[in-house]
């Protein structure tokens, strides 16, 4: 079994930090030789005879990032996300991110468990770092209500439903209720897409008649209230179901208001936010000459007000996890169906690769600590989907999915050097302290020494068990 050593770095972990080498053997964490004290003499020798050594002196050792919101050739408004799985794992490595868990999404008409058939087609043997699924359920009836168990079985727990889109994704109160309550038998998680898309749709139409179809529009059509008042909904609705409840890249004041009134509580709730969310605003979709257009996605960008209030939230752990919900759609001609008419912009941004950049430029603004940088990014996405401690620490006997990042190199983001499969950056031009240096997925190099050192194939399927924060 090949040994790597990862010396001379600072591990930072959920817990705290320590000055220590890690041990990699095979594909799992042997050792963290505390560099302070003597470990064990078999260990030592181990480390010292280890057949490959990673220097990380003057870098932190993370474990790798875990982004729980993907949508890899997602079919969304009549074309597809940009990104396949085999580019989209691909630039998440480059970006320290060695587990996703992307979105099975139910046709309606299908079944839940021919979805999940056609997402393992889709992604089995082109994912270059671990990967799972939650289902997204559109077709609420008995056969996929029933079928939620089967997924279960499969190492799938997680069930996302929408509040909006009616006509597409959309479920009524009733059916959220029904998929609530089937998921609190089995002890799974329903995710909300919590936006009041009745409502919204309203306001759109609105918008539409009167001539007003700029990019900007789908912020102005989509507001925060109605946020709000589907989180609050959801909330409920959860409540009386029994059902713990993870509500999805959440954007909004009154929302982070909501969550944090029913964990207060001591109701199973939960929520994430994504980092366009903490460092974009509705000044960026409102950018002329349709350039807004780049910046379409659901729930819209806010002013820049409501970012005081994420942070906040991530800091009292009202908002436990970072997302990307990166669904890209290329600027050129995909984003383009939507010129003349907002409604038709697909809606989606890129950032799987830049997530852990992102939220390390909070930790360089003050905005989280160290510690926190890594709970949101990788533990607390482990624990809440079933992964941990195979995922989400450094600790023997965890996978050696392991970052080593320069905190002081200095990167401008583009789209000219990112690796994701899209015409455009969100962040273009954006200027943050630090970076990547090596990228580890169980043991194995696969970004390093400046190039992509991985292939195709060697992520794997990962089979989760449940939210590790129920009682
Ligand atoms: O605009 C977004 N967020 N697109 C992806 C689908 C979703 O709702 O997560
Ligand atoms: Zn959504
Ligand atoms: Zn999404």
């Amino acid at each position: 079994m090949s040994t790597t050593l990862i010396k001379g770095g600072m591990v930072v972990t959920a817990s705290g930090t320590l000055d220590a080498d890690v041990l990699v053997a095979g594909e799992k964490i042997a050792a963290v030789l505390a560099r302070a004290v003597t470990g064990e003499a078999g260990e030592e020798a181990a480390a010292q005879a280890a057949d490959q050594v990673i220097d990380a002196t003057g870098k932190y050792v993370l474990p790798g990032g875990i982004d729980a919101h993907t949508h890899m050739e997602m079919p969304f408004g009549g074309t597809f996300s940009a990104d396949t799985f085999e580019t989209g794992t691909r630039a998440a490595a480059w970006g320290g991110t060695t587990t996703i868990i992307d979105f099975a999404v139910q046709a309606k008409g299908t079944s839940l468990l021919a979805t999940l058939d056609k997402w393992h087609a889709k992604a089995d043997g082109n994912c270059a770092i671990d990967y799972g699924f939650h289902m997204i359920v559109s077709d609420v009836n008995d056969a996929s209500l029933k079928e939620m168990d089967a997924c279960i079985e499969a190492g799938v727990n997680s069930f996302k439903m929408f509040m909006a889109y009616p006509g597409v994704f959309y479920a009524t109160d009733g059916e959220i209720l029904l998929a609530m309550q089937q998921a609190s038998r089995s002890g799974a998680t329903v995710m909300m897409h919590a936006e009041n898309g009745i409502a919204i749709d309203q306001l759109v139409a609105q918008a539409i008649a009167s001539g007003r179809t700029d990019p900007v529009e789908h912020g102005l059509t989509r507001p925060p209230e109605l946020e709000g008042e589907a989180t609050s909904r959801a909330i409920t609705l959860a409540k009386v179901a029994d059902c713990p409840v993870y509500i999805v890249h959440l954007s909004a004041r009154q929302a982070l208001e909501a969550v944090a009134a029913a964990r207060d509580a001591g109701q199973n709730v939960f929520a994430e936010t994504c980092p366009q969310y903490l460092w974009l605003s509705i000044d960026d979709l409102a950018r002329p000459d349709f350039e807004g257009a780049k910046f379409v996605a659901s729930p819209p960008l806010r002013t820049r007000d409501h970012q005081d209030s994420l942070w906040k939230g991530l800091r009292t752990n009202d908002l436990s996890v970072v997302s990307t919900d990166h669904c890209p759609f290329c600027f050129k001609d995909q984003k383009e169906l939507g010129r003349g008419d907002f409604s038709k912009i697909p809606n989606g941004m890129p950032g799987v690769e830049h997530r852990m950049d992102l939220l390390h430029q909070g930790v360089v603004a003050g905005e989280l600590s160290l510690t926190r940088w890594v709970e949101v990014a990788s533990t607390t996405p482990a624990r809440m989907f079933g992964l941990y401690p195979r995922k989400g620490v450094i600790a023997p006997g965890s996978d050696a999915d392991i970052v080593v990042y320069d905190p002081l190199a200095r990167q401008t983001l583009s789209a000219a050097t990112h690796h994701m499969n899209v015409d455009y950056s969100a962040y273009e031009g954006m200027e943050i302290t630090g970076q990547v240096v090596t990228t580890l997925a169980r043991g194995q190099v696969v970004v390093g020494d400046g190039a992509y050192q991985g292939s195709p194939g060697r992520g794997a399927f990962l089979h989760r068990g449940l939210n590790q924060y129920l009682v």
